[in-house]
Order: structure tokens, then sequence, then C-alpha cells
């Protein structure tokens, strides 16, 4: 018996990996973070399946139901939203599950910052202008910001934000980030990635607020910086005609040997 950890996607029902999509369909019993997955990737359990929504648990009944499932010899799919790897509750949970000898995987999911960024048709990361994506949020009731990690100390870096759970707080992130990306940098709220309802709105850390209204108060993330709207940056070196690389080495090209190997 295994508890199955699979990131469930950001919301619509085929964004989730045919590994985890098989993984479900062979579970019996079927736990899964109700506030966030979509209902639709519950389709794919198997008929008669035991299937828990844990939002309105504790971790005390959600490791009773893993322990249960063992004593029972049923394999568990637990879903969280998704990639398991930030924000997901899977750390303390793995720890229990050690604890009580239940064997664990864990499978990958696609997470909501690349949702985000797939709706808003960017790549975060633009040769000159940012080479680094921050995923951060600000202090929550469930979790403090640790002193070091402070939205200033990364927006020092000029590196592409992408904030979570933080949507309500969105005045504050504005004031901590302007003096450091300027009032006219690009900034974008994606709300609901990838759900039928998703909303995208791009705007400048100056317009942001007044840009997306009233209404937005969760499953959203913010989005700030220079690459976000930017069009007027180098093409990277990767696909440059006189680039010798491994998979297109120009040796092929330029037999003589003229062309330089460095790169
Ligand atoms: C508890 S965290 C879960 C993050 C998740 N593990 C992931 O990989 O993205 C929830 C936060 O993620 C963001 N989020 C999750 N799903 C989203 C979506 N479909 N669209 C926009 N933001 C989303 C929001 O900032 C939300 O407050």
């Amino acid at each position: 018996m295994t508890v199955h950890f699979i990131g469930a996607g950001p919301g619509a029902a085929d964004l989730l990996t045919l590994r985890g999509r098989d993984l479900i369909a062979r579970c019996p019993v079927c736990l899964y973070a109700g506030s966030l997955v979509p209902e639709g990737v519950l389709a794919h359990c198997p008929p008669g399946a035991r299937i828990v929504n844990t939002a309105p648990l504790d971790l005390d009944a959600i490791i009773a139901e893993c322990v249960a499932a063992h004593a029972a010899g049923q394999d568990v799919a637990r879903l969280h939203s998704g990639d398991l790897s930030v924000w997901s509750a899977m750390g303390e949970q793995l720890r229990r599950l050690r604890t009580e000898g239940i064997p664990v995987t864990v499978t990958p999911g696609v997470p909501s910052f690349a949702a985000a960024a797939a709706a808003l048709e960017t790549e975060l990361t633009l040769p000159g202008l940012a080479q680094s994506v921050v995923l951060t949020r600000t202090s929550g009731r469930a979790s403090a910001m640790p002193e070091g990690e402070r939205l200033a100390a990364f927006a020092a870096t000029g590196a592409t934000l992408a904030i979570h759970l933080s949507i309500h707080k969105l005045a504050d992130v504005v004031a901590e980030l302007s003096p450091h990306y300027g009032a006219d940098c690009p900034a974008a709220v994606v709300y609901r990635a990838s759900w039928p309802d998703q909303r995208v709105v791009r705007a400048t850390l100056a317009t942001l607020e007044a840009a997306l209204g009233d209404g937005v108060e969760r499953t959203a993330l913010i989005l700030v910086g220079r690459a976000l709207a930017a069009e007027g940056f180098a093409d990277s070196r990767l696909y440059a005609a006189d680039y010798d690389r491994r998979f297109r080495p120009n040796s092929a090209l330029f037999p003589s040997g003229g062309a330089s190997s460095d790169g």
C-alpha cells in the first residue's frame, strides 16, 4: 500500500500528467484538497472509490484516513493543487507518514505560476531583462515569512516575481515593490489560471489596482517584472546561426573548421 501525492495542476482537468491521471484511476481512495483541486480531476477516480475532501479536516484526520487505508491495503491518491513542491502542506504529511511507516510516491503537477505565464503568453525570463523567477508570497495567518525573505529583498534583484497567496494585499505589494521596479514596471494579475472563468489583467505597478477593480479575492497570482511586457529584448544566443552547440555543431555547417566552437 502506498500514498501517492499527485500535483493536480492549476485548475483545468486536462492539465494533469498522464502518470497522475493513471495513478488516480487505480487508487481506491482519493483524498483531495477541495478548496483548489477541480472536481473534473476526480472524474479519473475508479467507480466506487472513497473520495474525501480534506479541506475541512485537520492533519490528524488526514493521516488517520491514510492509516485506515494502509490497514485495509488500499492505495491512496493524495491530490493537491498545482505542483507539490510549493505551498502544498505535503512536507508535514510526508513526515507523519514516514513515522507511520507508510510508503509514499510524489508525482509533480503543473504549477500555477506556469499556468499564469501561459495565460499571459509570456516567457518570464528574457535575455538582459530577467533570468530568475522568484516564487514567493507575503505573510499569512498560516505561515509567517522568514525575516530574510521580504518582498523588498527579492525586488532588489530585479527578478520576475510570481507572488502567491497575496491578492488580498495587493496595495501593500505595490507599495513595497514600486521603489525597486519603478511605477511603470509591467505587472499582471491572473485569476484562476486555466479555469473557465480565468481572468487576466495586465497593467503597470501604478495602474494594477485600478485595472483589477473589486471582486478578486482568492486564487490569483500577482506577476511583476520588466520581462512581462517586453518587446525590445535581445535574442538569446541559443538559436543564433553562428552559435556552436552540441546538437547543431558549426563544425557540421563549416567542415573546414573555420567556425568558433566556444559557448
Ligand atoms: C496554497 S497555494 C498552492 C500553490 C500550488 N501548489 C502551485 O503549485 O501553484 C495557493 C495559491 O496559489 C495560487 N494559485 C493556485 N492556483 C491558481 C490558479 N489557477 N490561478 C492563479 N493562481 C493560482 C494563488 O496565489 C493561490 O493563493
